[in-house]
C-alpha cells in the first residue's frame, strides 16, 4: 500500500477552474456575481451538479433530511472514525464564486488525485457539502453543521422562518428532503478528523506572498437584531420636540458600534450592520419602526461579549431617552474554536513536502469547521484571495492557487486516512 509521502499527487487545475465556473452559472442573479440561496431552484441545480461530480469521482452519495450532501470513499475500517472534509456551495446575494465552493469541488478534486495516485484509504473519506453555511435565507449561518454537531436541535432548525414566513422544515420538504431532522445529528466518533479547504477571504497570504494559510483558530461570531419602535407621523406637521423618531437612535447606535470596534484594543474586533429596515419607508413619513442587524466578532470571546453587552445597553438607553419601544432578538453567540495541534502540524508537513510557502493564521470568517470542531479535531487550509476580497463579485483565487490548496488537502487526507 502506498504511504502518503510517496504518493504522486497531481491536480488538474484547469478542470477544477471549469467546474468552479460551471457551478457559478447556477445563480439567481446575472453575472459576474453569484447568488445561490438555500433550497431555491439555483441551489438545487448546484446540488445536482455537485452530486454528479461526486458520482463521477467514484464517491457514494448520502443526503440527510437537512440537505447535507456527503460523497463517501469507503475505507477498509468502515463507517467509524471517518476523515471528513468539505464546505458549502450556497452564496449570499451578489457574492463571488470561490467562497465555499473551493472546499467542496476542491475536495472532490483531491479524491480524484488520490485515486489516480493509487491510495487505498483505511479510514473512509467524506466530502461534505453542508446544506447552508450562509445566513441569508433563515438568518443564522451553518444550519447544516450546527445540526450535525448538535449545536442546534432539530426543532430549533425546523422552526427557523424566512422573510416569506416559510419554515426551514417546509422549505427542505419542498426541495425534496423528507425524513426526520432528528436523524441528522452525528453520533460521537463518526469523524476522526475534519479538515476544510477555503479561500482566505482576507489580504494576508497575498500581502506576504504566501501560498497556504494554516488556520489555528476560527473567530467567535455573534449576531442579533435591534428594533426601535416610535410614533412615526407626518414629516411636515410633527414638530421636532414632539417626535419619537425610530431611525435617529438607530443611526447613533450604528456609529457607536463602529467606535466600540475600533477602540476595543483588539485588531480582531469587527462590527457590521449589514441590514437596515425602515418602516414605513416613505420620504415624508417619520420612521415608525427600524430594525438593524448586528454582526460582532473577535477571536477573543470575552472582548466580543463585552462589545455586544455595551451595544445592547446603549440601545436600551437610547430607547429610554427617546420614549421608544425596544426589541432585541438574539441570533447566535458562538465561542471561537481552536484547530487541533496535530492537524496544524500535519497541514504544515504537507506544505513542506509540497514545497509551498505557508504561515499560521486565524480565520476571521466563520465556517462549517467552527461547528464540526465540536465533534472532531478540526483543521483548515486557506488559499489566497486577491486583494483580500470576498462576498463580492470580484472575489478571485487563481486556478493554480486553488490547486495548491487541493494538493495540500490531498496529502493531508492521505496521511489521515492511512493512519
Ligand atoms: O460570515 C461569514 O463569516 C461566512 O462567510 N458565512
Ligand atoms: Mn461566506
Ligand atoms: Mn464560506
Amino acid at each position: 500500500m502506498h504511504l502518503p509521502s510517496d504518493l504522486l499527487i497531481q491536480v488538474d487545475a484547469a478542470r477544477l477552474q471549469c467546474e468552479i465556473d460551471e457551478l457559478a452559472t447556477c445563480s439567481s442573479t446575472p453575472g459576474p456575481g453569484v447568488t445561490r440561496i438555500l433550497f431555491t431552484p439555483t441551489d438545487l441545480a448546484g446540488r445536482a451538479y455537485v452530486k454528479q461530480l461526486m458520482t463521477d469521482a467514484g464517491l457514494s452519495i448520502h443526503e440527510d433530511p437537512a440537505g447535507n450532501i456527503v460523497g463517501r470513499w469507503n475505507g477498509s475500517l468502515g463507517e467509524h472514525d471517518r476523515v471528513g472534509t468539505g464546505s458549502h456551495c450556497d452564496a449570499i446575494p451578489h457574492a463571488g464564486r470561490y467562497d465555499g465552493t473551493v472546499g467542496v469541488l476542491g475536495g472532490i478534486a483531491a479524491v480524484r488525485a488520490l485515486r489516480a495516485a493509487g491510495l487505498v484509504p483505511k479510514r473512509s473519506i467524506d466530502i461534505i457539502m453542508f446544506t447552508s453555511e450562509e445566513p441569508t435565507r433563515f438568518g443564522i449561518g451553518c444550519s447544516g453543521s450546527r445540526l450535525l454537531s448538535g449545536t442546534m436541535t432539530p426543532l430549533q432548525v425546523a422552526q427557523l422562518v424566512d422573510e416569506q414566513g416559510i419554515s426551514f422544515d417546509q422549505a427542505r420538504q419542498t426541495a425534496g428532503y423528507s425524513g426526520r431532522l432528528e436523524d441528522v445529528p452525528l453520533s460521537p466518533g463518526e469523524y476522526g478528523f475534519f479538515v476544510e479547504l477555503h479561500v482566505e477571504q482576507g489580504p494576508v497570504l497575498e500581502r506576504e506572498a504566501l501560498q497556504i494559510g494554516v488556520v489555528t483558530a476560527i473567530a467567535a461570531p455573534a449576531s442579533f437584531m435591534v428594533t426601535f419602535k416610535g410614533k412615526g407621523g407626518h414629516a411636515g406637521t410633527v414638530l421636532m420636540p414632539d417626535r419619537h423618531d425610530a431611525l435617529v437612535p438607530a443611526a447613533e447606535l450604528i456609529c457607536h458600534a463602529e467606535m466600540l470596534a475600533r477602540s476595543s484594543g483588539s485588531d480582531d474586533t469587527v462590527a457590521t450592520v449589514g441590514k437596515l429596515e425602515v418602516h414605513p419607508g416613505a420620504i415624508n413619513s417619520i420612521p415608525r419602526s427600524v430594525t438593524i442587524s448586528f454582526d460582532v466578532r473577535d477571536t477573543n470571546r470575552i472582548i466580543r461579549d463585552q462589545m455586544v453587552a455595551e451595544l445592547k445597553a446603549m440601545a436600551r438607553a437610547l430607547a429610554e431617552e427617546r420614549g421608544l419601544e425596544l426589541q432585541i432578538e438574539e441570533i447566535n453567540a458562538d465561542p471561537p474554536e481552536a484547530a487541533q495541534d496535530h492537524l496544524i502540524a500535519t497541514i504544515e508537513a504537507a506544505c513542506e513536502s509540497l514545497d509551498l510557502r505557508h504561515r499560521r493564521m486565524v480565520s476571521r470568517a466563520y465556517h462549517d469547521a467552527l461547528f464540526m470542531a465540536r465533534i472532531a479535531p478540526m483543521g483548515m487550509i486557506f488559499v489566497p484571495s486577491r486583494d483580500g476580497i470576498s462576498h463580492r463579485p470580484d472575489e478571485f483565487t487563481s486556478a493554480q492557487e486553488m490547486a495548491n490548496g487541493v494538493r495540500v488537502l490531498a496529502e493531508v487526507l492521505a496521511r489521515l486516512a492511512s493512519r
